[in-house]
């Protein structure tokens, strides 16, 4: 149906086990999935099935146990934490439910704060993206605002707008809409939807509001650490 859509991201038969001794779990069995540029997939499943540790390693902020995971068509595995970082910033965006701003930087710093580390515009121009990206989350009015002046569903909002900083051809989001009234969330999912389709950006995101997976484009349900 898509296959024409380039391959943002591949895993194959990732593992992952945490705990130790007696309480060590095997928490992911040999997950393969794919995301395309320009599709959204929901990641729904009970608590505790693995939906976050699997968002964690897509994201190179932990590593499998075993498996391979293809980022923009690069192997991720066996590689060294400057590539892993690069590769991080330059491709991926997320917005984890605890993921936090910087609470004593304004909205506006929080969205340019990636941009200065990949480093690719000037000043002027990160605040003017910066600026934009703020309004389409319906920020635009409080981007001097702080981190602390802000509710929780408004600095989920920054959230969304800082992983959009870099254009990133992933984006990841861990209960994107988990903070938010009907209104915000129907206002974040639409955002990174539109997004997806204008610029082949693949969304991933773990819901478990079933009326947000609904509206993506693939649902996979996970069990037991295990796409069913
Ligand atoms: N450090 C750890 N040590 C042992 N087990 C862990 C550790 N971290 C997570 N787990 C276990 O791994 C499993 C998967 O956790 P994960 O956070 O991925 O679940 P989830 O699907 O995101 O759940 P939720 O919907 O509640 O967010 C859970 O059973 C959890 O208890
Ligand atoms: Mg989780």
């Amino acid at each position: 149906m898509s296959a024409e859509k380039p391959l943002a991201l591949r895993c194959s038969n990732l593992h992952r086990y945490l705990g130790q001794g007696e309480g060590r779990v095997h928490v992911l069995r040999g997950v393969s999935f794919e995301a395309r540029g320009g599709d959204v997939y929901a990641i729904v499943g009970p608590s505790g099935c693995g939906k976050s540790t699997l968002l964690y390693l897509l994201g190179l902020l932990d590593q499998p146990d075993g498996g391979e995971i293809e980022i923009a068509g690069r192997r991720m595995s066996n590689t060294d934490d400057a590539v892993r970082t690069a590769a991080r910033g330059e491709h991926i965006g997320f917005v984890f439910q605890f993921h936090f701003l910087m609470l004593e930087f304004s909205a506006l710093e929080n969205v340019m704060m990636p941009m200065r580390k990949l480093g690719q515009l000037t000043p002027p121009q990160m605040e003017e993206r910066a600026r934009s990206l703020l309004s389409s989350v319906g920020l635009g009015e409080k981007t001097h605002r702080l981190g602390t002046q802000l509710s929780g569903g408004e600095q989920q909002r920054v959230a969304v707008a800082r992983a959009l900083a870099n254009q990133p051809s992933i984006i990841l989001a861990d209960e994107p809409t988990g903070n938010l009234d009907v209104k915000n969330s129907a206002l974040v999912f639409d955002l990174l939807t539109r997004l997806a389709k204008e610029n082949g950006q693949a969304v991933i995101l773990v819901t478990h509001n079933p009326e947000i997976a609904n509206r993506c484009d693939f649902v996979r349900p996970m069990r037991d650490g295990l796409f069913v």
